[in-house]
C-alpha cells in the first residue's frame, strides 16, 4: 500500500494580508478546495497557497512550526500566524531547514477553479542555504521560542533626543506595557528594569518630568522576573513637596496590569500626558487603536511594515501617526542577547527636519533608473528604493520605505487608505500603498 503523502503549507487568503494560515495536509489540492468552499466565506476572498513541501512527520513538523512561531500566533485561531515578508521568510526558512523537510511542492492554483498541477522544484542543499546544519537553525529557532523583546536603552536614547526637551516638561508619562521597574528601598536593580522605565528614571530632572507610571503585566512570561506570576503592578515615580522623588509602588487588587485594563485605561485617558513604549506585537492593532483613541500623545515601537498593513494605514492617511526618526533593529532577549526584528517608532509628536529625507530620491520620471520604476498589470506605475517622481500626478505605488523617510511631508499623500497590492504578469507582489503628488 503506498504510504499517504504529508506535507506542510502555508496559504493566504486574498483580503486577509496580514495573515496567513499554517497546517499540515496529505492532501493538498483537496485542503485548498476546502478552505475555498467554507460556508461564510465572501466570493472575493479566495484562498492560495504560499508555499508548500513535502515532510516525512508532518505533526511534528507542524507542532514545531507552533512551538517556535507561537508569538506570531493569533491568540485565538492558533494555525493563524501573522504575515508580512520578513516573517514569511522566516517560516519558510525554518520550515526547510528542519530535520523532517523532504522538498518544495509549488502548487499554483487558479483563482476559480482552484485546482491545477503539481510541479517539483529542485531544494538547494543546505550549503548553497548558507547553513551549516538543519539542527542550527532548529536549535535556533527553539532558543527564540519564548523570546519576548526587550527595546534597548540606547535605542531609546537615540530617539528621545531627536525631540525637543519642552515636550516632556511638567508631563505625566506613562509606560503602559510591561515596563516593570525592580526596585527596592529607593535602590534599582538596572538588569530587571524595562529600559524605558529606566531610561524616564534616569533622565527624570533633565527632562523635567512631573510623574513616570510604568505597568507590570502579568502575562504567561515574566519579561523583567520583576514578580512572581500574577504580580501586577503600577509603579509611580514624582517630585514630593521636599523637591526629592518619590516611588510608590500598588498591585491594586483585581488589576492585570494589561494596557486595556479599566485601572491602565483610567490612567491613559485621565492621569498621561505622553505614552511611550514598546507593545506587544501580536496585540499591535489593538494597542494602536486604544492609544489613537486616547488622543494622548505618544512614542512607541511597532512593526516597520505598518504603514503598508490595513488594520494601519487609516491612521496614515487621517495624519493620526507618522514615524519617528529612526528604525528600530535590534532587541535583546531575556539574556541579554541580541535578536534582529524590524521595528520602527511611530509618533504623533512633532518632527522636524527629519534627517531621512535625505533618504529620498526625489527626482523627474525620466530621471529614474529603469530598474526602479514599472507599471504593473494595472497601468499604476511601481517605484523602488526610494525614487520618487516629481514630474509625475497619477497615483502610484511605494512600500512602506519612503512614507518611513517622510514623504508624506514632502507634498505626497496616501490616496487610499488601504495596502495596494500590484500584480505583475499575474503575480501577486507584496503590498504598497498609493501615493500622488498634492
Ligand atoms: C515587545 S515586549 C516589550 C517590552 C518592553 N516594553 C520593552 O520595550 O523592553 C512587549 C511586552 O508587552 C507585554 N504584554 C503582552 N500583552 C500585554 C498587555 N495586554 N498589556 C500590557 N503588556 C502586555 C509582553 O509581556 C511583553 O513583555
Amino acid at each position: 500500500m503506498e504510504k499517504e503523502k504529508q506535507y506542510i503549507y502555508i496559504v493566504q487568503a486574498s483580503l486577509e494580508p496580514s495573515k496567513c494560515k499554517i497546517g499540515k495536509t496529505s492532501d493538498l489540492e483537496r485542503r485548498v478546495s476546502e478552505y475555498n468552499n467554507m460556508t461564510g466565506k465572501s466570493k472575493e476572498n479566495t484562498y492560495r497557497y504560499l508555499f508548500s513541501c513535502a515532510v516525512k512527520d508532518m505533526a511534528q513538523v507542524e507542532k514545531d512550526i507552533k512551538d517556535v512561531f507561537q508569538k506570531f500566533r493569533e491568540d485565538k485561531k492558533k494555525e493563524i500566524y501573522f504575515f508580512n515578508d520578513d516573517l514569511f521568510e522566516e517560516y519558510v526558512k525554518f520550515i526547510k531547514s528542519h530535520n523532517l523537510f523532504i522538498e518544495d511542492i509549488f502548487i499554483k492554483i487558479d483563482d476559480k477553479k482552484p485546482i491545477v498541477k503539481i510541479v517539483k522544484k529542485t531544494t538547494p542543499t543546505l550549503k548553497e542555504r548558507g547553513l551549516s546544519s538543519p539542527k542550527d537553525l532548529m536549535q535556533k529557532a527553539q532558543k527564540r521560542k519564548n523570546d519576548e523583546f526587550y527595546t534597548r536603552y540606547e535605542d531609546i536614547e537615540k530617539e528621545i533626543s531627536m525631540y525637543a526637551k519642552e515636550i516632556w516638561k511638567d508631563k505625566i508619562v506613562f509606560c503602559n506595557c510591561d515596563d516593570a521597574v525592580d526596585e527596592k528601598n529607593g535602590k534599582i536593580n538596572e538588569k530587571r528594569t524595562s529600559a524605558f522605565a529606566l531610561y524616564f528614571i534616569n533622565n527624570f530632572k533633565n527632562l523635567g518630568l512631573k510623574k513616570l507610571i510604568c505597568t507590570h503585566y502579568s502575562g504567561p512570561i515574566d519579561l523583567f522576573n520583576a514578580g512572581s506570576k500574577g504580580l501586577v503592578y503600577l509603579i509611580t515615580y514624582e517630585v514630593g513637596e521636599d523637591g526629592r522623588i518619590k516611588i510608590e509602588k500598588q498591585s491594586p487588587k483585581g488589576y492585570t496590569g494589561s494596557f486595556d485594563d479599566p485601572l491602565s485605561l483610567k490612567i491613559l485617558n485621565e492621569e498621561a500626558d505622553i505614552v511611550c513604549t514598546n507593545p506587544p506585537f501580536s496585540r499591535a492593532a489593538d494597542y494602536w487603536k486604544t492609544i489613537i483613541k486616547s488622543k494622548k500623545k505618544f512614542l512607541i515601537i511597532s512593526n516597520i511594515s505598518n504603514i503598508v498593513t490595513n488594520s494601519f494605514i487609516p491612521y496614515f492617511y487621517y495624519y493620526k501617526v507618522w514615524a519617528g526618526y529612526n528604525r528600530v533593529d535590534w532587541f535583546e532577549d531575556d539574556r541579554k542577547r541580541l535578536i534582529d526584528a524590524s521595528g520602527h517608532w511611530y509618533t504623533n509628536l512633532p518632527i522636524t527636519n527629519r534627517p531621512k529625507y535625505e533618504h529620498l530620491k526625489i527626482m523627474h520620471l525620466d530621471d529614474i533608473p529603469a530598474k526602479y520604476k514599472k507599471d504593473d498589470d494595472s497601468k499604476i506605475l511601481l517605484v523602488d528604493n526610494c525614487y520618487i517622481p516629481d514630474n509625475y500626478h497619477k497615483p502610484f505605488a511605494v512600500s512602506a520605505r519612503p512614507i518611513l523617510n517622510g514623504l508624506l511631508e514632502k507634498g505626497y499623500c496616501l490616496i487610499e487608505n488601504k495596502e495596494y497590492y500590484p500584480y505583475i504578469n499575474g503575480k501577486k507582489c507584496f503590498a504598497r500603498v498609493l501615493v500622488q503628488k498634492m
